[in-house]
This record gives structure tokens, C-alpha cells and sequence, in this order.
């Protein structure tokens, strides 16, 4: 059976417009999304949407419904076993994913899932008993270097993963969005924005666990006087002994090429050699110096608009790809009779590609962990009794 799922949005703000209405069109002109609504707190935020001129450009022939009822009733009114895309800030995930499930939606939340354990095994244990499927959109795990990382490392390539670092910082300009107003000192901080991302990678390629967590971050100022942890130096310890350094911040120097600069190393042993695993992020090796500047190091790998004839323009990265895998993930299961589909649930969470609340709670862990260690001046929090 061919579905075309209605979707309904919570949150309009930077990462529906740069990545999740863009894909939510692209799979209506392909007939897998039927009508796109959009919750938001502000009409404002919604007209920026619509009048947004990339969105315009790539979709010419599409629009959206505005909406700023409580998202409450705004899921509440979508028809059962359609479609809930949850992307409002960190702290509303849960009560917002938990309104979905009530409501009988399937989810696509944006990463992180939650903040804590135990919201992550009530979010699964809801979404379970009403043969629901929820997806998380750690996206990276769909950069075809990350699935390439996984398959050789887990083929013994590289031996057993002992240092590492990462780092993601976004640019400083990041500082007068809307996360000003949410990403503050009691919210969240720069680690569990987007440290996450590479603690996940980690987990994703090796299949190790973390045990332990600890977390130094630096408060700062937003233009708007609230404080955040906008710098955050993190060390994930993991199951085999190995060791993580993830630096994170809200500082990249606007001046710099790319949006961000980001990356990934992993030191690595076996038998009588040492082997590595090194992902340039940010620089994956395209200049461009346009005409009257700047000098510029686009990624052609995350979010791209391309031409390929027909209407507008064509999403293509695995930003579009990570959004697409949840989405065939919810038609599979529709596609089930009721009494198998908590066998697909359980196939989907066992193959460990897509990041579920069940096969992905080693981050709400290592999160709730580095709250707890931030507040503490970074004291190492165990994550198990091990
Ligand atoms: N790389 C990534 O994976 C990535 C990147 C950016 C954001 N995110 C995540 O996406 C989420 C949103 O981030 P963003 O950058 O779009 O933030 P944002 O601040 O730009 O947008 C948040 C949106 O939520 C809406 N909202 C807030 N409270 C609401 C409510 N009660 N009802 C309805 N709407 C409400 C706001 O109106 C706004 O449109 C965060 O969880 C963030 O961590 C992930």
C-alpha cells in the first residue's frame, strides 16, 4: 500500500526551515506527504517561514498551513497513525512527543530525543503499546562516512577505538537566534546541543557504551544578557576503557569558512599496530572565493539544493536522507497489520541504523550526566555501576 502520510509540525523555527520542511516538500511532490501543518508560538515566525526565499526557490509550487493553536490540539486534531515532526527547543521534546503519542501520531523528533534517561524509556514504552514509531533525526549517522566508519570498524578494520576527539563549534552569530531565549544555563548548554551528535557517532560506529561523563562549560553572555554554558570541553569514557575529548561552543568566528567547523578523530589499536579514523567535518575539500567574497567552504555533503530539471530545486545530503529513512520507517510499519507491527518496531531498533528511544538512550544517558557534571564544576559522573 502507497501512504501519504499529513504531517504535522511543532516548531517553526531554524531547523524546519533549513531542513525539515524542505524535505517534507520534497516527499509531497513525490506523494508520500499529503498536508503539511505548522505549529508555532508566533505568527511571525510562521509569515518568516512562508516568505522564506530559499524555500521559495526550491518549491516554488508548495506551501504549508500556518497555525499557532496549542500544539496540544493541533496534534490532537490530525488524523491517528499520520505523521508528528517534533522541533521545538531541547526542554519541550517530551511533552510534546508524549501529546503526539497520545494523539496515535508516528514522531520525527530532532535530536536530542530528551534529556534524561527514564523520559526516553517512557517516551518508548507509549509509542510501544500503541504500535507507534518514534525516530530520532541524528543525522550524521546518515553521512555516508559515518556508515562506512561503522562497517569497516565493526569488520575489525581499525582494531579497538583507545583516544579520540571531536569538536563542533557553530558560528558566533548563532548567539542572536532564537536559542538566546531557550539554550540558557538551566536549559541546556553547547555539549548537549550538539556534543551529542559526535557522542552518538562514536556509539554508532564502535558499538561501545559510555560509562562516564564529565563536563567543564563556560558561562557566557547572549546579546539579550541571558547566560548560557556557550563553551563546553567534555571527556566520554567508554565501555572498553577508551577515551572521548569533545570541545563544543557557540564561537566559531563568523569570518571563518563553512557554517561551523567540525570533525572527528578516533586513535585506534590492535594486535602490534595503532590505526586511525579522521573525518574532516567541515572542510570535505570544495573552496569556493566568490566574486567581491567571501571565501567559503560550503558542504556539499548535509543540506544542499540542487538542479535536476522539473519544478525548483532538489534537496539532496543526508539532512534529506536521515528525514527520509524516518519516514519510510513509519510507512513499514503502517504497511503491517497491528499484531506485527511490534516485531517491525523491534527489527527497526535491532539494526541500530536509525537512532530510536531504545537503541539510541546511550545519549539521553551521557546528557543527563553532563548536566549533573556541569553543575557540579565538572566532576566525572559514572554512568553505570561499572
Ligand atoms: N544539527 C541538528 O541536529 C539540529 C540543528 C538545529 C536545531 N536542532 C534541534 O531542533 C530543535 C529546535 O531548534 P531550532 O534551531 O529550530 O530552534 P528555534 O529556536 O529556531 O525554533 C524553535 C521553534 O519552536 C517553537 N516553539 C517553542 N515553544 C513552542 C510551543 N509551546 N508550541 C509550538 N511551538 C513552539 C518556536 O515558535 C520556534 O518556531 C532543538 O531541539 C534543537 O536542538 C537540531
Amino acid at each position: 500500500m502507497t501512504r501519504a502520510f499529513d504531517a504535522a509540525v511543532i516548531g517553526g523555527g531554524m531547523i524546519t526551515h533549513d531542513q525539515l520542511l524542505p524535505s517534507l516538500y520534497q516527499f509531497r511532490r513525490l506523494g508520500l506527504v499529503g498536508s503539511i501543518r505548522i505549529c508555532a508560538r508566533n505568527r511571525s515566525t510562521l509569515e518568516r517561514l512562508a516568505a522564506s526565499e530559499t524555500l521559495r526557490q526550491a518549491f516554488p509550487e508548495q506551501s504549508f498551513e500556518a497555525t499557532t493553536e496549542p500544539y496540544e490540539s493541533v496534534l490532537a486534531s490530525t488524523a491517528p497513525r499520520q505523521l508528528a515532526v517534533v522541533a521545538v527547543p531541547d526542554p519541550l521534546h517530551r511533552d510534546v512527543i508524549l501529546a503526539a503519542l497520545d494523539a496515535g501520531l508516528h514522531v520525527c523528533s530532532v535530536k536530542p530525543l530528551v534529556m534524561r534517561a527514564a523520559e526516553s524509556e517512557e517516551i518508548e514504552r507509549e509509542a510501544r503499546s500503541r504500535g507507534l514509531f518514534v525516530g530520532i533525526d541524528y543525522h550524521k549517522r546518515f553521512d555516508d562516512r559515518s556508515l562506512m566508519a561503522r562497517r569497516l570498524y565493526r569488520a575489525g578494520r581499525f582494531g579497538e577505538f583507545r583516544l579520540g576527539s571531536a569538536c563542533l563549534l557553530e558560528k558566533w552569530s548563532y548567539r542572536h537566534s532564537n536559542f538566546q531565549n531557550w539554550c540558557t544555563v538551566e536549559n541546556s548548554d553547547a555539549f548537549c546541543y550538539i556534543g551529542c551528535h559526535y557522542v552518538d557517532l562514536v556509539q554508532f560506529i564502535t558499538g561501545l557504551e559510555p560509562v562516564a561523563v564529565s563536563v567543564y562549560a563556560v558561562r557566557d553572555r547572549y546579546p539579550n544578557g541571558n547566560e548560557g554554558y556557550l563553551w563546553t570541553d567534555a571527556r566520554v569514557r567508554w565501555s572498553n576503557g577508551a577515551c572521548l575529548n569533545v570541545q563544543n561552543a557557540l564561537g566559531y568566528p563568523d569570518e571563518g569558512p563553512g557554517s561551523n567547523t567540525q570533525g572527528l578523530t578516533m586513535f585506534c589499536s590492535g594486535g602490534d599496530g595503532g590505526a586511525l579514523l579522521r573525518h574532516s567535518d567541515q572542510y570535505r575539500g570544495l573552496e569556493y572565493s566568490f566574486l567581491g567574497g567571501p571565501y567559503a567552504e560550503l558542504s556539499p555533503d548535509y543540506f544542499q539544493y540542487v538542479q535536476t530539471g522539473g519544478p525548483g530545486l532538489t534537496p539532496v545530503g543526508y539532512g534529506y536522507r536521515s528525514i527520509e529513512r524516518i519516514l519510510e520507517a513509519c510507512r513499514r510499519v503502517e504497511r503491517e497489520p497491528p499484531e506485527r507491527r511490534g516485531a517491525v518496531l523491534d527489527e527497526i531498533d535491532g539494526a541500530g541504523i536509525l537512532a530510536t528511544p531504545g537503541n539510541s538512550r546511550h545519549n539521553e544517558r551521557v546528557l543527563e550526566g553532563a548536566r549533573t557534571s556541569i553543575h557540579e564544576g565538572g566532576r566525572e559522573v559514572k554512568l553505570c555501576e561499572c
